[in-house]
């Protein structure tokens, strides 16, 4: 908790004491001082609270299964059940964000068009996805993944990678999904800008979010022929994340982007950053400078599972939450952090069993899979005694 947050809490708390306010017990009143101690407890409440989750799209063979899909490519069953479920809650969150491979695509630009054109509409209807999209109140934010970003072809002289850049998918993205960007947003100038465009940042309250693009789009060139995958807007994202570690209004930062620093097997503190898939190339440097700005997490999805762990073993959080509805997770659901008035910031990975059935067989809710906490935690800057680990799939 930083310095000015204690004494704001302090001052909140003097001041309920002396004005009797509603918290105020006649057991407030006596010169017990754990009594005034409850009250502190007491008084803390929920400044800002925000879902995420990323991965919702069905996979390649499945694109005629309409069991599953539909022309969004999304996995139906799961995105109306997270959505309903979210807006079910007691305390609705204030943002809601979608943290890539929304749609299948990855091939061309006229299925990346219609997928993301059905997808919209699929999220605008309420008769399906419940009132999210019609209640303001919710911010809704979207960063694009490797499904948006890439396409999946074979180049003969390039054996190591199948993904590669897909120029017009910038334009693509921005034509359908600009609607969930937000307009005070900060966004990067200069000759770069039209390729950096989905990679931005802004504030709400006392937390500041930094939304990247983690395949920013990057033609073909001398030494890349086909093009390149998996980089960041760098410069940008870490000139944000130091501008708001010394701003005195941020309390909190988050970076939020689809593919995870950490990857492959273990999801443990052994940083693996080729770009061939599973990483972006600048995560090692990234992750030193998320860690001097004190940034509280990096948020992202890519990796179909679950897993919350601090990679140096204390400070910065990786915390993945790519079961939004593709294939393989132990769980399919959603993640909440809730920002309290005292400084704290609780997370709650909320999730209903992947039944087995590849996409989640709705029924299987009436026959008892409920949606159950999955993994809690106070987000501690120093060595948290607990992590959630999972298996890594894709
Ligand atoms: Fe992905």
């Amino acid at each position: 908790m930083k310095l000015k947050q204690l004494s704001i809490f302090i001052i909140t708390a003097l001041f309920l004491a002396s004005c009797g306010g509603a918290e105020s017990t006649s057991e407030a009143d006596s010169s017990d001082s754990t009594a005034l101690n409850t009250d502190l407890i007491l008084t803390d409440s929920v400044l800002l609270s925000f879902a995420f989750v990323g991965c919702n799209r069905i996979d390649r063979k499945d694109t005629a299964n309409w069991a599953a899909t539909d022309s969004s490519s999304a996995n139906l069953n799961v995105l109306k059940r997270v959505m309903h479920e979210v807006m079910e809650l007691e305390r609705q969150p204030d943002l809601f964000f979608f943290l890539g491979d929304i749609v299948l695509a990855e091939t061309n630009l006229l299925r990346l068009n219609s997928e993301l054109d059905h997808w919209v509409k699929l999220y605008n209807d309420t008769a399906q996805t419940g009132p999210m999209s019609a209640t303001p109140a919710i911010e809704v934010v979207a960063v694009p993944g490797n499904h948006e970003m890439l396409t999946y072809a074979q180049y003969p002289d390039d054996t190591l990678h199948s993904e590669f850049p897909l120029a017009g998918s910038t334009e693509r993205w921005m034509h359908y999904m600009k609607d969930f960007m937000p307009t005070d947003r900060d966004f990067i100038t200069g000759p770069d800008s039209i390729n950096n465009q989905m990679t931005f940042s802004f504030v709400r309250g006392n937390v500041a979010f930094i939304m990247m693009n983690t395949d920013t789009y990057n033609g073909p060139s001398a030494e890349y022929a086909h093009g390149r995958e998996g980089l960041i807007a760098y410069d940008w994202i870490t000139a944000k994340t130091d501008e708001y570690h010394n701003d005195p209004r941020i309390d909190h930062i988050f970076v939020m982007g689809h593919k995870p620093a950490y990857t492959r097997s273990d999801l443990d503190t052994t940083l693996h950053f080729d770009t061939i898939h599973a990483g972006f190339m600048q995560s090692e440097k990234l992750w030193a400078q998320l860690m001097e700005d004190t940034v509280m997490a990096m948020l992202s999805a890519h990796a179909h599972t679950y897993s919350r762990n601090q990679p140096m073993g204390h400070g910065t959080y990786q915390v993945i939450a790519g079961n939004g509805g593709s294939k393989n997770p132990e769980f399919y659901g959603y993640t909440l952090v809730n920002i309290m008035s005292s400084g704290e910031v609780q997370l709650v990975s909320k999730g209903f069993d992947n039944d087995g059935k590849h996409y989640y067989d709705p029924l299987s809710a009436e026959e008892g899979n409920m949606t159950i906490t999955r993994d809690s935690t106070t987000l501690i800057w120093g060595e948290n005694s607990t992590s959630y680990k999972a298996t890594y799939k894709e």
